[in-house]
C-alpha cells in the first residue's frame, strides 16, 4: 500500500481548494514568527473574523468555541480522514522512502472513520483502565524521582526538556506498549521528528530523513507485535492481541501493528509540551508556584489552567465531507478545515471570568477547555496525560521547590501549524534544594 490510499495512516495531501465563496480571506500564517512567539496575540486581533480563509495552509480557520464545538460533535458532515496528513505534498524521494512494500500502516483511530473508528476504539480503550493506570502510577513516580535525581546531578542551571520532559512521557508510553527500556533511546531518535514531517514544513531532504526514520519504526512495530504474539506480556500490545486472537475481525494484526505505531507519537511529545509549559506557566507566576509546593491538592486543577492557557495542541484538523455551513459561510465537500483551540480557550466569554489571558491556577471551570478534542473522537489518552503531568508535578514541588526559570533566555518552538512547547527550557534552582 502506497502513503496515497485512502485508507491508509498519512495520505499524501491532495491539491489545495482555492477560498470558498464569499469566504473572508486573510494572510494568517502560523509559520510565522510573530504567531510562533505568541499565537494568543495573533488570534485576539482576528476575533471579527470567526472562519476564514488562509491561503498560506489552504485551509478554513475556524476560531470561536461553539463553531469548534459543533464540527468536534458532527463526524458525519466533518471527518477526520485528514489530520494525520502531510500538511504540504511529500517530495520524490520521501515518497519512495514511504513506498516501500512493507510500508503499510493503516488508519485506526484518530483518522479512521465510523463505524470502523467505533469498533477498533472500544478495544483499544480497555488498555487506558483503572487497573492499567494503577499499574502504571508508581512506574511514573519512581520515574519520576529519577530523573528529578539526575537533574539534580547535572547541577544548576540545566536543561529540563531533554533531561526530564521528554524523557518520562517516553518511557512511560513505551513502558505502556511494552517496548524494552533498552530500545528507548532509539526508540526516540525514530519518533522525534514526526511533528515536523506532518504539521511543519520540511524540506525535501528533511522529509526524506523522517521518512526514513518511520520506516524503520514501522518495522520495529511490526517485528514487536510478532514477538508478542509468541511471548504476550502484561502491556497494552499484549492486550490487543488477545482481542485479536479471540476475534480477527474485531482487530485486524495489522490495526493492532498501526495503533502501536501511532500511540508512541500521540503519547509521547505532546506531553513532554503539555510539562514544559507547565514550568513555563507556573514558575514565573511564584505565588502560584509556592501554593502548590504547599499544597500539592491543587495541581490538578492548576494543569488544566495549563491545558486551557498555554495548551500543547493549539489546533487540529477535519475535512468537509458534504457541503455544509460554519458561521453563515458556506463551505463545499472537500475543504479542509483548521480549528484553532487557541482561540477557543482564549475566546473572551466562555469562561466565568471575563479576562481569559489571565493564567489563574483557581479558574473553576478551566476544565472546559477544547484542548483534548470533543465527541467520538476525544483524546483517549486524556487519563494518562493528566496522571503523568500530575505526578511529575508532586515529584517537582516536593524535592525543587526553588525551581525557576532562568532569566532571559529565549524560547524556541519547533515552527509547526499544531504542537507547542520549547526546544530547550533552562531551570535554575537554590542548591540547597539538592
Ligand atoms: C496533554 C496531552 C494531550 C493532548 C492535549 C491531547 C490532545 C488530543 C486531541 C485534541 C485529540 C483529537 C480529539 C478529537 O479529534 O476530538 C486527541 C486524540 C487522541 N489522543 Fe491525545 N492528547 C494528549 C495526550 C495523549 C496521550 C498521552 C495519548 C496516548 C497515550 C493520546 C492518545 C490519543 C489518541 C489515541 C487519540 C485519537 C482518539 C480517537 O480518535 O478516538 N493523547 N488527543
Amino acid at each position: 500500500m502506497s502513503v496515497t490510499e485512502v485508507s491508509s495512516y498519512h495520505r499524501a495531501p491532495e491539491q489545495t481548494p482555492e477560498a470558498p465563496q464569499g469566504c473572508p480571506v486573510n494572510g494568517f500564517n502560523p509559520f510565522a514568527a510573530d504567531y510562533q512567539a505568541d499565537p494568543y496575540a495573533v488570534l485576539d486581533g482576528l476575533r471579527d473574523t470567526p472562519v476564514f480563509y488562509s491561503h498560506e495552509l489552504g485551509y478554513l480557520v475556524v476560531t470561536r468555541m461553539a463553531d469548534v464545538s459543533t464540527i468536534f460533535l458532527d463526524p458525519e458532515t466533518f471527518g477526520s480522514q485528514n489530520v494525520q496528513d502531510p500538511l504540504f505534498p511529500l517530495g520524490h524521494s520521501a515518497q519512495e522512502v514511504l513506498g516501500a512494500p512493507d510500508f503499510n500502516p493503516v488508519a485506526v483511530m484518530s483518522n479512521r472513520q465510523s463505524p470502523d473508528h467505533g469498533r477498533i476504539r472500544n478495544h483499544t480503550k480497555q488498555g487506558f483502565s483503572n487497573r492499567r493506570m494503577r499499574i502504571l502510577e508508581p512506574y511514573i513516580r519512581s520515574r519520576s524521582h529519577a530523573l528529578v535525581d539526575e537533574l539534580l546531578a547535572a547541577g544548576s542551571p540545566a536543561e529540563f526538556a531533554s533531561l526530564f520532559a521528554h524523557r518520562l512521557p517516553g518511557e512511560t508510553i513505551f513502558r505502556f506498549i511494552g517496548f524494552p527500556s533498552s530500545d528507548d533511546e532509539q526508540l526516540m531518535e525514530w519518533c522525534s521528528d514526526r511533528l515536523a514531517f506532518t504539521w511543519g514544513k520540511p524540506s525535501e531532504a528533511e522529509q526524506t530523513g523522517i521518512a526514513q526514520k518511520m520506516l524503520a519504526y514501522w518495522r520495529y512495530c511490526r517485528d514487536f507485535v510478532a514477538a508478542r504474539v509468541e511471548d504476550p506480556g502484561d502491556d497494552f500490545t499484549s492486550e490487543l492481541l488477545a482481542v485479536h486472537h479471540s476475534d480477527p475481525e474485531q482487530l485486524s494484526r495489522l490495526e493492532v501493528e498501526s495503533i502501536v505505531y501511532g500511540l508512541s507519537f500521540a503519547g509521547h511529545e505532546i506531553v513532554s509540551n503539555f510539562l514544559s509549559n507547565a514550568l513555563i506557566c507556573l514558575l514565573p507566576r511564584r505565588s502560584h508556584w509556592n501554593e502548590l509546593c504547599a499544597n500539592p491538592s491543587l495541581i490538578a486543577g492548576a494543569l488544566e489552567e495549563v491545558l486551557r492557557f498555554e495548551s500543547p495542541q493549539t489546533s487540529w484538523r477535519r475535512v468537509a465531507n458534504r457541503d455544509t455551513e460554519i458561521a453563515g459561510v458556506k463551505v463545499p465537500a472537500g475543504t479542509n478545515i483548521l480549528l484553532s483551540l487557541a482561540a477557543a480557550n482564549h475566546e473572551p466569554g466562555c469562561f466565568d471570568d471575563p479576562n481569559p489571558n489571565i493564567f489563574d491556577i483557581h479558574r473553576p471551570d478551566a476544565r472546559n477547555h477544547i484542548s483534548f478534542g470533543k465527541g467520538i473522537h476525544f483524546c483517549l489518552g486524556a487519563r494518562l496525560a493528566r496522571l503523568e503531568a500530575v505526578v511529575a508535578l508532586e515529584v517537582l514541588t516536593e524535592r525543587v521547590p526553588s525551581l525557576r526559570l532562568v532569566q532571559g533566555q529565549s524560547l524556541e518552538r519547533f515552527a509547526n501549524i499544531t504542537f507547542r512547547g520549547p526546544k530547550s527550557l533552562l531551570v535554575a534552582w537554590d542548591q540547597a534544594s539538592d
